[in-house]
C-alpha cells in the first residue's frame, strides 16, 4: 500500500478500470458531459498511455505546424497578458513547455485568473486550492509552479480527472500525486485528485475554492452540492466562480449563473463580466469569436 492507500496500483490505472471500463456514465454527469465524455478517449500502449479529450480545453501539442498555424492566435495572447505579472506569464510557459501544448488561448486565461487573484487575496502562496473541473491540470500546475508551497486539490469527474493526473504528473514529475477516495487516503501536501462520484465519501478543507465554466455544464443538483462543501468550511474562505450567465443543457435544462447558490452574507470583492473571457482567438479572419453567452466572473469570502 502506498501513502495514498492506493494498493502500489498506479492512479491512471484505477481510474481507467473504473470509468473506462464501462459503457454507461457516473450520476453526476450531466446531459453535456455525457455527450463530450463519450469522446474521450483513452488507450495505453507499450510507450504508455494515450489521452485525448473534447470539451474541456484547448489543447494542442506543441510542434511546428501548430506553432505556424498560430501564430494570430500568438499575437492575440500577447496583448491580453500585457498587464498580467511577468512571472506568472514565465510560469504559464514552463507549464506549457513541460505539458509539451502550446501557449494557448485557454492557459492564457489560467494566467490572468492567478493574477487576478494575486490581487485579490492576500497570502496566496500558502493556501490550499480547491479546483473543481480544471481538465488537463493546467490551473493547479499554474497555482503551484507560482505558489510552490500551496496545496492543490483537483475535483473532476472520475473520467475526466485521469486527465488533471495524466498532465499534472507530466508537469511536476518528482512530487507527490495522490489519489483521494476516502477519508482512510492521507492527502498529499503537494497534489490531490478527487473524483466527483466519491466527493461525499471525503472531507475536504480548502482555503481557494475555484470553478471555471464547468458549473455552467453541471446538473443543478452537484452544483448545490458543491456550494454545501465551499460552505462548511471552518476558515476564511473564497470561492472565484467564472461562468456563463446561462446556459442550456442538452437535455433542455437551463443553468442559471445567479441560482448557483449565493447568499446575502457572502462579501463580494469582484463581481462583473470577466474582461478576458467574453471572445476567443481563432487563426483566420476575423480572428476573434465571441463565446455563445456572456460570462461572469465573481469572488466571494464566505464567513
Ligand atoms: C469546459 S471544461 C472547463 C475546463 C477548465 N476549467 C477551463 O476553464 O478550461 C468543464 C470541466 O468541468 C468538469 N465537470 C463536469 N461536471 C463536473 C462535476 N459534476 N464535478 C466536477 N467537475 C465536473 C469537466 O470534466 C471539465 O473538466
Amino acid at each position: 500500500m502506498d501513502k495514498s492507500g492506493n494498493n502500489n496500483q498506479d492512479s491512471i490505472s484505477i481510474l481507467f478500470n473504473d470509468y473506462y471500463n464501462r459503457s454507461d456514465f457516473s450520476r453526476q454527469t450531466s446531459s453535456h458531459w455525457r455527450k463530450y465524455g463519450s469522446l474521450q478517449k483513452i488507450k495505453k500502449s507499450n510507450d504508455g498511455w494515450k489521452l485525448e479529450g473534447l470539451g474541456f480545453g484547448d489543447y494542442q501539442q506543441n510542434n511546428i505546424l501548430n506553432s505556424i498555424k498560430n501564430i494570430p492566435t500568438r499575437i492575440y495572447i500577447s496583448k491580453l497578458l500585457k498587464d498580467c505579472d511577468k512571472n506568472i506569464i514565465n510560469k504559464t510557459k514552463v507549464v506549457a513547455n513541460q505539458s509539451c501544448r502550446t501557449l494557448s488561448y485557454d492557459l492564457a486565461r489560467q494566467a490572468l485568473i492567478v493574477n487576478k487573484l494575486s490581487k485579490s487575496i492576500s497570502k496566496l502562496d500558502t493556501k490550499t486550492f480547491c479546483i473543481i473541473g480544471d481538465g488537463h491540470g493546467a490551473l493547479g500546475c499554474l497555482i503551484k509552479k507560482v505558489f510552490p508551497k500551496s496545496k492543490i486539490i483537483f475535483i473532476n469527474l472520475g473520467r475526466t480527472l485521469i486527465f488533471d493526473l495524466y498532465y499534472s504528473k507530466k508537469v511536476f514529475p518528482e512530487i507527490e500525486h495522490f489519489l483521494i477516495r476516502s477519508n482512510e487516503n492521507i492527502f498529499s501536501k503537494h497534489f490531490n485528485y478527487i473524483e466527483a462520484e466519491k466527493c461525499n465519501n471525503v472531507e475536504i478543507n480548502a482555503d481557494v475554492f475555484i470553478n471555471v465554466c464547468s458549473m455552467q455544464e453541471m446538473n443543478s443538483e452537484d452544483i448545490r452540492s458543491y456550494f454545501k462543501l465551499i460552505r462548511k468550511q471552518n476558515s476564511e474562505t473564497y470561492f472565484y466562480c467564472c461562468n456563463r450567465i446561462s446556459k442550456e443543457l442538452p437535455d433542455n435544462s437551463l443553468i442559471n449563473f445567479s441560482e448557483y447558490g449565493w447568499l446575502d452574507k457572502d462579501i463580494i470583492i469582484f463581481d462583473e463580466l470577466c474582461p478576458w473571457h467574453q471572445e476567443f482567438p481563432i487563426n483566420r479572419p476575423p480572428f476573434t469569436r465571441k463565446f455563445d453567452g456572456p460570462i461572469q466572473h465573481r469572488l466571494i469570502k464566505l464567513i
